[in-house]
């Protein structure tokens, strides 16, 4: 697709570490049109080869494994740079004069939110947003329902909703997509796939990582914005969802929107019952003695603002009545787990005798960290001569089964974008309704004197967040025999 690719926020972070990679990646599997144009905007002064030797140094750690360098250097000669002062409409001349005449664009806002209202009201006041262009916003779109509402808005000004590629690469996962495929690909799990034989779903995404350079950034985000309204409220929609009509933007997402809507809100008494909110304390983290959350840079005395959240989420509807979808995700945990495990009922007799499958359930853990895999947990019968059964488990690992090029999340979702397909991408209605879930607990919290649960670095998160699960005669997945 020989679009032209505005980058906006060209020296930043996430341009460094995610997206010229994925560029990168399309480029040399030649997935990238050699008509598509790759500019960066930024404040700084740069020139077209200062700014090639600055990706040069800061993405170089961040490339695919194995990439060639030939093609990295012809990457980098495509890279082209505008400075601009993006709060000033004349400054947009410079990225006028660049673009070609009429042709397609991408224009990719990966600049702090409060400046995606002057780049697009901007954008539309140089005449540079034509019929088929569009713009890829990054989260955090807004901190709270309203805000989020305003942004939309302001968008929205400037661009229609087909035009608009709200980006969470959660669902350029490929094990995302492939749960899809499992789902919806097999006749197999659809049937059991609800109330009469799940017993609870348990989403975790845990990370070994703190908060790092991003101190000031994360002290005013919290857990429940950066991971909870989009990532793992994105999985639950994908796990819970009804089958799509088909597989086109629209279809997806109306499925999505309804599980969203169906959420039973969080208020009041449920804050208590249904919610933990953790901050680590120093620990140590694979070996290595790190500093509690209080202690990281940027981040100021007494700060309330949590590092970990589990909840208990119910959705309201004839699939999932009285099925608990327990979420939680958190910084510097134990190990870096990334999974969706659906646990299965209990058999309603054992012919083999009453203490024969103690406790056993069969269980499906789609794994996205540390590897790709999907298992099914079951019981099979010990070879010998007695009947003796164990649980074993069915193992599909993603990277076994196809050796085929892999793409990441960004890449995928970059190229979905250039070929104008939106199935991957969240609407507006649908992020909303994740707002509107979150907000109350959000604000219940800010309004609490208690101060978020301590835990250790290095640990699964607070002890509240067990007892979420033992209230209710269950386990987190780690907590219950592998
Ligand atoms: C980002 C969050 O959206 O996702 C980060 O802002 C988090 O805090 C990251 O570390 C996790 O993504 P991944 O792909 O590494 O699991």
């Amino acid at each position: 697709v020989a679009s032209d690719v505005v980058l906006f926020g060209g020296t930043g972070d996430l341009v460094m570490r995610k997206l010229v990679p994925a560029l990168f990646h399309l480029h040399s599997l030649s997935l990238l049109d050699p008509g598509c144009r790759i500019i960066a905007v930024a404040r700084e002064p740069f020139d077209d080869e200062a700014y090639r030797r600055l990706v040069a140094d800061k993405a170089r750690s961040f490339l695919h494994e194995g990439h060639d360098e030939s093609a990295w250097a012809a990457f980098l000669a495509r890279l082209e740079y505008v400075g601009c002062d993006v709060r000033d409409v004349a400054s947009f001349n410079g990225l006028r004069e660049r673009l070609k005449p009429g042709g397609s664009r991408l224009f990719y806002l990966s600049t702090t939110p409060a400046l995606f209202s002057p780049i697009c009201r901007n954008l539309s006041a140089s005449g540079l947003i034509l019929e088929d262009s569009r713009v890829i916003v990054e989260k955090p779109l807004g901190h709270d329902l309203a805000s989020s509402q305003a942004i939309n808005d302001e968008i929205g000004a400037c661009f229609r909703e087909d035009q608009i590629f709200r980006i969470d690469h959660y669902l350029g996962k490929e094990p995302v997509q492939n749960l899809l495929a499992l789902r919806f690909g097999n006749s197999l799990f659809e049937p059991l796939w609800r109330r009469e034989w799940v017993s609870d779903v348990q989403i975790t995404v845990a990370e070994t990582i703190g908060v790092g350079s991003r101190g000031e950034f994360y002290n005013s985000t919290g857990a429940m914005r950066d991971m909870i309204q989009n990532h793992i409220l994105q999985l639950l929609c994908i796990v819970a969802m009804e089958p799509p009509a088909s597989i086109s933007p629209d279809a997806v997402r109306d499925e999505k929107l309804k599980v969203l809507r169906a959420l039973r809100p969080i208020v009041e008494e449920r804050i208590a019952t249904h919610t933990v909110r953790g901050q680590y304390r120093a620990g140590a983290v694979e070996g290595q003695v790190v500093p509690g959350y209080l202690e990281e840079a940027g981040i100021p005395a007494g700060s309330r603002t949590e590092t970990y959240v589990a909840i208990k989420a119910e959705i309201d509807s004839w699939r999932w009545a009285g099925v608990p979808f327990y979420l939680r995700t958190g910084k510097r945990m134990q190990d870096k787990l990334a999974e969706i495990v659906v646990n299965f009922r209990q058999m309603p007799h054992s012919i083999f005798g009453s203490g024969a499958l103690g406790h056993f359930a069969n269980r499906l853990v789609i794994q996205m960290q540390p590897n790709e895999t999907v298992l099914l947990h079951m019981m099979a019968k010990q070879p010998g001569e007695v009947m003796r059964l164990e649980p074993v488990k069915l193992d599909l690992d993603f990277r076994e089964a196809f050796r085929t090029q892999r793409l990441e999340a960004y890449a995928r979702l970059l190229m979905d974008a250039l070929r104008g397909n939106l199935t991957l991408f969240v609407r507006r209605d649908e992020q909303e309704a994740a707002w509107r879930w979150v907000e109350p607990v959000m604000n219940a919290w800010a309004e609490s004197e208690e101060l978020p649960r301590s835990y250790n670095a290095g640990t699964w998160g607070p002890a509240a967040a067990s007892a979420l699960l033992v209230r209710d005669g269950l386990g987190w997945h780690e907590e219950i025999a592998r």
